[in-house]
Order: C-alpha cells, then structure tokens, then sequence
C-alpha cells in the first residue's frame, strides 16, 4: 500500500491490534459478529431442533471468557454490531457476566450496538439488567399469540412468560423487534394479528421464511416451506405495504403498513439473495467461525483462542478465514431428497 497517504494508512489500521480492519475478497466490511453463546434452549421449536436433542459437551462450549476475548477480537478488528445469540441466550449460566464484560467497548464507543436475539422466555428476570448494560434494542422469536399453538410450535415454551418477558422489556425502556417464522398452515392465518398487536405495541415485526437448515425430527420441512412473496401478496389485499429504504444492517426488507404506521420486515433467504451487502460473520458457541449462513465452509477460533494467551494466532486465523468469505448462499430445499440442504441447526449457527 505504498501510495496511500499515510494519514489515511493510519485510519486504517486499528489503535489497539495495529491490524486492518476485516475486509473481505469482494470489498466488503466486516462489521457485524453475530455469536451462538450456547447450543441449548430451554425451547424445543419444531423448525429448530427435534426434541431429544443431544447438546456439545462443556469442555467443547467456549468459557464466558473465551467467548469475551474472542468478541473483543472482532471488536478490535472493527466489528461495530455484536448480537449474541444461540440456542437461548439467556439460559447460558453465568451470561450477564459476558454482556457487562462487552458492555466496556460500548461505553468506549468501539461498538455501535450490543444486542441479542432470545425466544422471550427469561426476559422477566434479566431485562432490567441488559437495559444497564447498554443493551438497546433485542430481537424476540414469536410466532403465535395462541398459547395452544405455541405450545405446539415451541414444544417445551408457555405462550404467558414470553409475553410477560415483553412487557418487562418495554417496561424497562428496551426496543424490541419481533421476529415470526412464517409456517405454512401452522401460523400463515394469524400475520394480520400479529402485525396489529406489535405494531400497537410499538415494535416492528419481521416476517421470516423457514430455511433448510438441520434435521429436526418432523420430516416436514417442504410442507412448512412459506414463499413470502406469497404472504406480502395476501397481506397487501388487506394492508397498504409501502416500500422504505431502512435497514438495520440484517438482511430484512421494511415495508411501512400505513394502517397501523408500524415497519413490516421481511427476511427471505430462499427466494432473494441478500448476499451482495453482507458485512456479517456468525460463530458458535464453540469457535467455529462461518463466514456464509448458507455455506459449509468454517475456521476453528478455538484452537488458536486456545493455543496462546496472545492473540496473534487468533487474530492469524481469522484473517484467514475472512479471506475465504464466500460471495454468496447456496440455499436449496432439495425436493427430491426432502432433506436440508445445510446439515447444522439454527441453534448452532444462531439464525
Ligand atoms: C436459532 S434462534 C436463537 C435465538 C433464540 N433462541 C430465539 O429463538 O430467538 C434465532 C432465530 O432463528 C429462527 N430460526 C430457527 N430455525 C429456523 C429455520 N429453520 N428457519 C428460519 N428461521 C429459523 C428462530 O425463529 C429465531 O428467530
Ligand atoms: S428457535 Fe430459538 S427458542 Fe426455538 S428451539 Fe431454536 S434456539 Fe430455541
């Protein structure tokens, strides 16, 4: 880089690693990690996990602090958008210890934004909590306000503590954005309800299309499959969508619903490719770094993260991978085989 000015050289490069910014092969910046904080859930939902699941033994699940050093790491290295995700989030042992720990590079303007993605269920307990920390805004999963029904989606999950986790979310002044799996002939009936009562509620809502992702045990998955261009069409029989250009920085396209002036989201991994903007990177609760949703490919931070107090090698590692980031998704529901076309589960990779 002889002819950069030296000024700018020096933008570039990070104060604290004196490394460059994560720049993938196609140009794009690397500023948002999403982390799976464990593979458990205190849920079992249908489209997610089969119901006797076996989980990663502890020794293989990185330690809280494991997962901090590895987050800073991205952090250094200019992520600005960390969202921790799982399995539960909130059902990691110990998890607030990890949020107040990242909570420091909020407070030191290295991160935007630390926020999680979480089914609802402890919020109760922990929303006073992460609104101290700095959290802002979090995700939650619902897919019905049915309690019959959410039983039967979630298995394991009460339709009644979610929605007391909500209330004391917004009681303690979070935002939240409600995220719907849309599933045919499960939930397809109840999009309108479900926009009016989070939209009421002030939050938005993003529909989302079930991807092939894991086998979970219902050898269901075609059926469940719910094209959204599909849902949008139905949905605009009965509301008036107007197209924005906002983004969060996901992949989701907002519609303004002029009926209730709430913002639609609509999350459509197999239909549309959302892959040209991508500035994310996933890992796992054990270290294993996907640079592609949709792809098998993978770096083991693990063992560099392990190998040396140091994070030369973690750093080596990851660099690495990111020059591997593949440009796009290669999601197929395999209809002659019925099977996923990606072998690992949500709660692995964290949605
Ligand atoms: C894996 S969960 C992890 C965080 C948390 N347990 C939750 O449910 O929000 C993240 C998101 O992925 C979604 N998800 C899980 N499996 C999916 C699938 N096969 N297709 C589409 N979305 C899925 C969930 O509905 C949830 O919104
Ligand atoms: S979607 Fe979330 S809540 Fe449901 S089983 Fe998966 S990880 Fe648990």
């Amino acid at each position: 880089m002889n002819n950069v000015q030296p000024g700018l050289q020096a933008l570039e490069l990070d104060s604290a690693s004196g490394r460059p910014e994560l720049v993938d092969p196609f140009g794009r910046a690397i500023t948002y990690l999403r982390v799976s904080v464990t593979d458990r859930c205190d849920f079992r939902c249908v489209y997610c996990m089969a119901e006797n699941m076996s989980f990663l033994p502890k020794a293989e699940v990185l330690t809280l602090e494991e997962l901090d050093r590895l987050c800073s790491a991205f952090v250094t290295r200019g992520v600005r958008k960390l969202r921790l995700t799982g399995g539960e989030p909130l059902v990691r042992r110990g998890i607030m210890t990890l949020v107040n720990a990242l909570s420091r590079h909020l407070r030191s303007g290295a991160l935007d934004e630390l926020t999680l993605t979480t089914n609802g269920s402890q919020l109760a307990k922990y929303a006073d909590e992460l609104k101290a920390a700095g959290v802002r805004r979090i995700n939650v999963s619902l897919d019905t306000l049915d309690a019959e029904k959410f039983r039967a989606i979630t298995r394991w999950g009460a339709l009644d503590q979610v929605l007391a986790g909500i209330d004391a979310a917004q009681a303690a002044g979070l935002k939240i954005k409600i995220n719907t799996v849309a599933l045919k002939g499960v939930n397809d009936d109840e999009f309108p309800k479900l926009i009016e009562w989070a939209h009421g509620r002030g939050m938005d809502l993003t529909l989302i299309e079930v991807m092939p992702l894991g086998e979970v045990g219902e050898g269901a998955r075609l059926d469940q499959y719910l094209p959204l261009s599909v849902v949008r069409a139905r949905l605009a029989t009965r509301f008036s969508l107007a197209d924005t250009d906002y983004r969060t920085g996901g992949p989701a396209r907002y519609v303004r619903v002029a009926e209730t002036g709430g913002r639609l989201g609509f999350i459509t991994p197999l239909t549309h490719n959302f892959c040209e903007s991508c500035n994310r990177v996933r890992v796992t609760c054990t270290g294993t770094l996907y640079m592609c949703l949709g792809q098998e490919d993978a770096a083991d931070l693990r063992k560099p993260l392990r190998a040396s107090e140091a994070n030369d090698l973690l750093f080596g590692a990851i660099d690495e991978a990111i020059s591997r980031k593949p440009k796009g998704h290669d999601f197929v529901i395999d209809r002659r085989h019925q099977r996923p076309a990606l072998a690992r589960h949500m709660s692995v990779t964290g949605g």
